[in-house]
């Protein structure tokens, strides 16, 4: 039984340990089965020299759109955080290297797995926020944003690319999907103008929610919308909520739902 029945903040440490042996959750996590792992994968807060100051989501959204041509989905968002950084909060974020993020792009490399706008955005947050939970809880905020909103909502300036027409709602983070969606929606291939607006415009839309939750978290008012893990938790697998996409309507039930964890 999961502990957390009430939503109350699900933490790494709720999650862990029964006679003996721990389960061990999400990235943070790096090994299995060792006791001493229910300490090592509790929150716990790092330094880092990258300070926040709040930012005005539109113009954030502004300069990653404009940089999405030439950069890509994720460095395009940490171009548009950290372009306005460097102006309001300048330090650290002044040598900030935004292309050595460059291939997070195309789901990874163009492999079409996580869409690259939400690790560019988390590596922002990871800087800023200096707690483990926090930057995790903003990032699984983030996912579930992408994930089930009707995008791209943004509206640039100037249109750099070309006019479109549909919004869609991805229903997973993963690029391929999402990008398909949208793509299958507008009646257009992967490899053109079209779809570059719609790529530019959704990086601009998660560049955009992101100072939405630095801003909250910078005046200590962010509280996480979601619970932490949560797919985890429901699905007995890292997985999104759109099981049948690829399993058709034979989706497996893993063998194993949580027998190690507290009851
Ligand atoms: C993006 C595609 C995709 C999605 C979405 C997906 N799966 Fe899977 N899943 C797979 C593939 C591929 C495998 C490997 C096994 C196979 O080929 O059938 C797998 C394996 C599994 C397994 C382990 C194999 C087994 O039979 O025990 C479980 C359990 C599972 N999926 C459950 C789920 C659940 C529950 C969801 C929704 C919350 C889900 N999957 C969503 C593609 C997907």
């Amino acid at each position: 039984m999961i502990t957390d029945e009430k939503n109350e903040g699900l933490s790494r440490r709720n999650l862990i340990v029964n006679g003996g042996k721990a389960v061990a959750l999400g990235a943070a996590a790096l090994s299995l089965g060792a006791l001493n792992i229910a300490k090592t994968a509790d929150a716990y807060e790092y330094a880092s020299d990258y300070k926040y100051a709040k930012l005005d989501p539109q113009e954030v959204g502004q300069l990653t759109y404009e940089n999405y041509p030439k950069m890509w989905c994720t460095s395009s968002v940490i171009a548009g955080l950290v372009g306005h950084l460097q102006k309001k909060a300048g330090g650290a974020w002044k040598d900030f290297p935004i292309n050595a993020y460059r291939w997070g792009h195309g789901g990874l490399a163009g492999w079409g797995a996580l869409c690259g706008t939400m690790p560019g955005a988390g590596v922002v947050i990871g800087l800023v926020t200096k707690d483990t939970d926090t930057a995790e809880a903003m990032v699984n905020d983030l996912a579930f944003y992408y994930s089930y909103t009707e995008l791209p909502s943004f509206t640039p300036s100037r249109v750099m690319n070309a006019e479109i027409k549909h919004m869609t709602l991805a229903g997973t983070p993963i690029c391929h999907i999402s990008v398909g969606r949208w793509m299958r929606a507008e009646g257009v291939g992967f490899l053109t103008n079209a779809r570059v607006e719609r790529c530019a415009r959704l990086s601009a839309n998660v560049a955009m929610k992101a100072v939405e939750m630095l801003n909250a978290w910078a005046d200590g008012k962010y509280k996480p919308a979601h619970r932490l893990l949560y797919n985890v938790v429901e699905n007995g697998i890292t997985s999104q909520n759109n099981c049948m996409d690829c399993h058709g309507h034979d989706v497996p039930s893993p063998n194993e739902r949580y027998d190690t964890l507290k009851k």
